[in-house]
């Protein structure tokens, strides 16, 4: 079984996407992580993100220590995973290693494009979401538990551009997919959510 799960940052995907993988039995991937990992790459290697070239040598030479890096969620990486993201070749560069990854023996995977471009024929699709100001509160919350003080508005414009670049972007923008379900996570707990989710994985799939 193939559960692709998309949305926009913070919107608690990650989290869902774990628990659900964890109560079916499945692998689990966090597809932010491989770009997040190439745009590391490339800024320890001094070079610029928005250079394709230079983006793409990145994502070919990943290895497991790359995705180990304590440093992949802080903002200036966050930034450059963005960019690298809107390349075309580095997206497909990293296709072929997230369709065997879910191919083997089934997975959740969480992305931007999971349910449009990697496997358009998933068993369920969720689309999660919630308000910017209630996803920019959470990674604030998790920047503060890091111990990392950065102001509540700095986070909500830097959700709110991400956001922007992600969906306006040509290569495999982020949209909903038609037949993906909506769960919108603004007045939900994660307990909430996740209930939510795993009915509308036994519904389409009884297990
Ligand atoms: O989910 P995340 O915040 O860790 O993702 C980091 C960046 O990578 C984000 O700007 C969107 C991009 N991304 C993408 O374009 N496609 C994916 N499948 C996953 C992430």
């Amino acid at each position: 079984m193939i559960i692709a799960i998309d949305g926009p940052a913070a919107a608690g995907k990650g989290t869902l996407a774990k628990r659900l993988a964890a109560a079916l039995g499945l692998p689990y991937l966090d597809t932010g992580l491989l770009y997040r990992a190439t745009a590391k790459r490339v800024l320890v290697a001094g070079a610029n993100p928005a250079d394709e070239q230079a983006a793409l040598h990145a994502a070919q030479s990943l290895t497991q220590a790359d995705f180990e890096r304590p440093d992949l969620r802080d903002t200036e990486t966050s930034k450059a995973a963005s960019q690298v993201a809107s390349l075309p070749a580095v997206r497909h560069a990293l296709l072929e290693f997230q369709r065997r990854f879910g191919g083997q023996h089934g997975a959740v995977l969480d992305g931007r494009d999971i349910g449009t471009i990697i496997f358009p024929n998933a068993d369920v699709k969720l689309f999660v979401t919630a308000s910017v100001e209630a996803r920019a509160q959470r990674r604030w919350l998790e920047f503060q538990t890091r111990g990392e003080t950065v102001p509540l508005a700095e986070v909500i414009a830097d959700v709110a551009a991400r956001d922007e670049a992600d969906r306006t972007r040509a290569a495999a923008p982020l949209i909903q997919a038609p037949d993906a379900t909506l769960i919108d996570t603004t007045h939900l707990t994660a307990d909430e959510a996740f209930a939510r989710a795993l009915e509308i994985v036994q519904t389409r799939q009884p297990v």
